[in-house]
C-alpha cells in the first residue's frame, strides 16, 4: 500500500475502532487496574523487524486488542487513584478523534485560524470558569512541565539588563546567579526548569513548608534577603496550588506581597487542583492566585480532558512573546499584527489542535456537570478522610482541602520504629494494589512512607470507595495477624 487507506476500508475501520473504544469504555472497571505483564513481555511479542509489504487493518487491530489494550495501566479505570487520577472522558476522546483527523499543525493563525481562535476562547472561557481576571491570557502547551518552563523563562526575560535571550548565561561575569524558590512540596517540574534555563538546580531554594505543607512565608522572605545580601538575582517565586503530595495550597496572598515588594515574577502551579477554582467555595481556598505574573491549570489532570493539554496563563503577553518570538522568512504572513501566532509564545514551533477537547469537554459536561463531579470528588475525599480518623487502626497524615488523602496505618500495640512502620505500610500498600481493584501510590511526607488515594476520574463512585474502606482494613488486619 502506498497511498492512504481508500474511504471505505478507512470508514469500516473507524467503525471498528468506534466499537473498541466504547467496549473498552464500557468494561474497563471489570480489569485490574494494573496488567500482569513483567518488563520486557510486550516487547518480546513484538516482532523485531516492521514489515515489508502491508499488513489488514483488521489483523493491526486484532493485535492492539492482544497485545496492547490488555498491558496498559487503566488510567480510566474506577479504582485508579493514584498520582493524580484522571479521565479522557468520552467528549474529549471525540475531540482527539478530530483533531487527529484535520491534523492541523497550529504554528500561525494562517495554518490554523480556527484552531487558534478557538484556543484564545477556550483559555478565556477557563479564565472566567476560574474567576481570573481578563487580563490573564492563556495558550495551551502539552505539560505543567512546558508550561512551567515557558513561564519562568518569561520572568528571566523580565530581569533587567541581562538580556539572556541574546547573550545566553555562559561567559559572563556580569550575570549574578540567578535564583528560584518553592516550597520543599513543590513539583520537580520546577527543578527541570531551573535545569535547563541555566539557573541550575542549587539555586532553586526549597523553602520549608509549615505542619499543614504550606510554604513559610517568614522563611521565603528570609531567603530572598539572603541571596540580595549574598548578591544573588531573584528571578520567580513559584507557590503552589494542590502540591502533589498533599495538595496544600502556600499562602499565596503573602507571597504575592513579597514578589510585589521584591519586584519578583510570581509563577503559580495550579496544575492539579486549578480545575477546583471553578467551584467558588473552592476557589475561595486559593486566595490571591489573581495576582500571579503567570499560572499553570491542567484540563488533563482534573477537568476530564485526555492527556495531554496544559494552559498556561500570564499576564503580559506581549512580554512573553519577547521572551519567544522568532520568525524566520519562510513563517511571515500578513495578517501577523492582527493576530495570534501560537508559535510565538513557547519554545515549539508545531502545535496540536489541543483546544479540540476542551471545547468539547466544557460544552458536553456545561460548566455546572464539571462542578458537580469536582464536588463529589471532594466529598468521597472527605469521607474516606472521616473514616481514617474515626479508625485508631490508621491516621491521616496531612489535611484533605480537595480530593486526595494522604494516610497511614499504624502498626498495632507499641508503635515500633518509624522504619518498622514504613515497612508496614510499604507491604500493605502493595497487598492492596496486588488484589486488583484498586492501584494507589505514596510519597514522603516529613520522611515517612505515606499512602495516597487520589480521586480524580468520572466512574469513580461512592461505592468504589466504600470498596477500598473494606480493603484496606481487611489487607491491613491480615498483615498484623
Ligand atoms: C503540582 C504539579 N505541578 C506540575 C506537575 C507536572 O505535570 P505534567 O505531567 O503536566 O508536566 C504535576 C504532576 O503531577 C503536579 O502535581
Amino acid at each position: 500500500m502506498s497511498r492512504d487507506l481508500p474511504p471505505d476500508e478507512f470508514r469500516a475501520a473507524m467503525h471498528r475502532v468506534a466499537d473498541l473504544v466504547a467496549d473498552y469504555l464500557e468494561g474497563v472497571g471489570d480489569r485490574p487496574v494494573l496488567p500482569a505483564v513483567s518488563p520486557g513481555d510486550v516487547r518480546r511479542a513484538l516482532p523485531a523487524s516492521a514489515p515489508e509489504g502491508p499488513e489488514p487493518l483488521d489483523a493491526i487491530l486484532d493485535d492492539y486488542l492482544r497485545l496492547i489494550e490488555p498491558n496498559v495501566t487503566h488510567w480510566n479505570h474506577p479504582g485508579f487513584l493514584a498520582y493524580f487520577s484522571i479521565t479522557g472522558s468520552g467528549p474529549g476522546i471525540l475531540g482527539e478523534t478530530l483533531a487527529a483527523t484535520l491534523n492541523v499543525n497550529a504554528m500561525l493563525w494562517r495554518t490554523g485560524p480556527a484552531p487558534t481562535e478557538l484556543e484564545e476562547r477556550v483559555c478565556e472561557w477557563l479564565a472566567r470558569m476560574m474567576d481570573l481576571p481578563p487580563d490573564f491570557r492563556g495558550h495551551i502547551n502539552d505539560t505543567a512541565s512546558s508550561s512551567s518552563l515557558v513561564a519562568l523563562a518569561a520572568a528571566r526575560h523580565r530581569l533587567p539588563g541581562l538580556d539572556v535571550r541574546v547573550q545566553g548565561l555562559a561567559g559572563r561575569p556580569d550575570v549574578p546567579s540567578l535564583t528560584v524558590y518553592c516550597s520543599d512540596q513543590a513539583h520537580s517540574s520546577i527543578d527541570k526548569s531551573a535545569i535547563v534555563l541555566g539557573v541550575g538546580q542549587e539555586n532553586v531554594r526549597r523553602i520549608a513548608s509549615d505542619g499543614a505543607f504550606r510554604m513559610s512565608v517568614p522563611a521565603l522572605a528570609e531567603a530572598v534577603a539572603r541571596d540580595r545580601a549574598a548578591g544573588r538575582l531573584p528571578m520567580a517565586i513559584v507557590a503552589t496550588v494542590g502540591t502533589t503530595s498533599t495538595t496544600s495550597v502556600d499562602p499565596i496572598p503573602e507571597i504575592a506581597d513579597l514578589c510585589a515588594r521584591e519586584g519578583i515574577w510570581l509563577h503559580v502551579d495550579a496544575a492539579y487542583a486549578g480545575a477546583a477554582a471553578i467551584c467558588p467555595e473552592h476557589r475561595a481556598l486559593m486566595p490571591g492566585i489573581e495576582r500571579a505574573d503567570s499560572l499553570v491549570v491542567n484540563p488533563h489532570k482534573w477537568l476530564f480532558t485526555p492527556v495531554d493539554c496544559s494552559v498556561l496563563f500570564v499576564r503580559d503577553l506581549d512580554l512573553l512573546k519577547g521572551a519567544f518570538s522568532l520568525v524566520p522568512e519562510y513563517l511571515r504572513t500578513g495578517e501577523s499584527s492582527e493576530v495570534t501566532n501560537l508559535m510565538d509564545l513557547g519554545f515549539q514551533l508545531g502545535r496540536r489542535f489541543r483546544a479540540l477537547k476542551l471545547w468539547l469537554v466544557i460544552r458536553a459536561f456545561g460548566v455546572e456537570g464539571l462542578r458537580e463531579r469536582i464536588r463529589l470528588h471532594c466529598a468521597m475525599a472527605r469521607d474516606l478522610a472521616a473514616r481514617i480518623a474515626a479508625d485508631p487502626r490508621f491516621e491521616l497524615a496531612a489535611p484533605v482541602p480537595f480530593s486526595t488523602v494522604c494516610f497511614r496505618a499504624r502498626l498495632p500495640g507499641s508503635p515500633g520504629s518509624p522504619q518498622d512502620q514504613d515497612r508496614f505500610n510499604e507491604r500493605l500498600m502493595a497487598r492492596v494494589n496486588a488484589a486488583g481493584p484498586f492501584f494507589l501510590s505514596h510519597t514522603g511526607l516529613q520522611g515517612r512512607h505515606t499512602l495516597r488515594v487520589a480521586i480524580g476520574n468520572l466512574r469513580t463512585e461512592p461505592a468504589h470507595m466504600t470498596a477500598l474502606w473494606e480493603l484496606l482494613s481487611r489487607s491491613r488486619d491480615e498483615l498484623v495477624a
